[in-house]
């Protein structure tokens, strides 16, 4: 593989647009291809972003051979099909998150990646943040202590018609597979992904899909994670990790943070800013291509059974609200 990795990005919304921006900052990166469902947007998008390849559907992009990853920005029911059209055509491939619907398809996609041997990560871009960095780097050098509550919540208020898709079952709408996945995540990274329980509640809407809700995780030696996440309700977008000499507490919105206060015992407060350089997609992109030019299939911030792990948490707390999304019963065909 050529020092200069060879990007692909499939999808052409919201956060392709973000993407796109961001790896104009990451070292090493060069946007080499788009594959659209039509034409015309493949024409704009790289036109918009000087991209030179500029495919008219997905299989197209896969098989490019100027492509050395593929960036996965399709809504949620897509990502584990166009991840695993990418995969079995050669490519490596950074998938949105949340990683799939549920972890039937999660432990479908690894398998294949794992397969195929190609790399696969889930776009858990919050993780390789430079002030997320040093949160792990505090907690992990017992800073605060044992860590023993973590809370955190990402709620903002979604118009039904502006922001329709984050509602509708048939796209695996809702609050939790939208924005709940970041403190789960958040969670995760800190206690790990094997929570000995999950109480969970949530507030369903009119369309069926969960508007607020409250995930609380407890581990097996008593740690526990509050979690919330809305897409109707704003919220304060913070976390806080609270050890038994100390705190964290990561500013909002704490998905894509650059202040932290560390408040240890018998100390003031420390304040550590950490502004991100681009927009913060970079870092995740510089963090696949690290992998990719040491041959790794996967990431160590970022594995792939933690991703499969993360499913199989959102599953359990969707099962205790009884939310089944349309694929998931069998009523509709996720076809593009
Ligand atoms: N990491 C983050 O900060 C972040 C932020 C927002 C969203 N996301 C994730 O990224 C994914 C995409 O979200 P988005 O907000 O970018 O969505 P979006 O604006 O609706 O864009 C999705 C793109 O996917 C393609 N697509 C393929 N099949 C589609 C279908 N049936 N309906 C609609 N679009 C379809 C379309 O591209 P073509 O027309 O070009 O084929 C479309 O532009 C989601 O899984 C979401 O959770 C992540």
């Amino acid at each position: 593989m050529a020092e200069l990795i060879r990007w692909g990005i499939i999808g052409t919304g919201t956060i392709a647009r973000k993407f796109a921006e961001g790896l104009a900052f990451a070292r090493g990166a060069e946007l080499r291809a788009v594959g659209s469902r039509t034409r015309d947007t493949a024409e704009a998008f790289g036109e918009r972003y000087q991209i030179p390849n500029r495919h008219e559907s997905y299989e197209s992009l896969a098989a490019d051979p100027e492509v050395d990853v593929v960036y996965i920005a399709t809504p949620h029911p897509w990502h584990k099909e166009n991840s695993m059209l990418c995969l079995r055509a050669g490519k490596a491939v950074l998938c949105e998150k949340p990683f799939t619907v549920n972890q039937e398809e999660a432990l479908e996609l690894v398998a294949c990646a794992r397969a195929e041997k190609r790399f696969l990560m889930e776009a858990m871009w919050t993780r390789f943040l430079p002030v997320i960095g040093e949160v792990r780097r505090l907690v992990q050098s017992g800073a605060i202590g044992r860590p023993v509550l973590m809370r955190g919540d990402f709620g903002f208020y979604g118009d039904y018609e502006e922001d329709k898709s984050a509602f509708l079952p048939e796209l695996a709408g809702g609050a939790l597979l939208d924005v709940g996945i970041y403190p789960i995540s958040l969670a995760s990274m800190i206690f790990g992904s094997s929570p000995s329980d999950i109480i969970s509640a949530a507030s369903l809407g009119r369309l069926g899909t969960d508007e607020l809700n409250v995930v609380t995780l407890v581990y097996p030696q008593g740690e526990m994670a509050i979690t919330s996440s809305a897409i109707r309700l704003e919220t304060p977008q913070d976390a806080v990790i609270t050890g038994e000499k100390g705190s964290i507490h990561i500013h909002a919105p704490f998905w894509c943070a650059e202040k932290i206060t560390v408040s240890l015992e018998g100390k003031e407060p420390e304040v550590i800013e950490m502004p991100l350089q681009g927009n913060g997609y970079n870092y995740e992109a510089e963090a696949v291509m690290e992998a990719l030019l040491a041959d790794e299939l996967e990431s160590p911030l970022m594995p792939l059974d933690e991703s499969i792990a993360l499913m199989g948490i959102l599953d359990k707390a969707r099962k205790q609200w009884g939310l089944r999304y349309p694929m998931e019963r069998g009523e509709w065909n996720n076809r593009v």
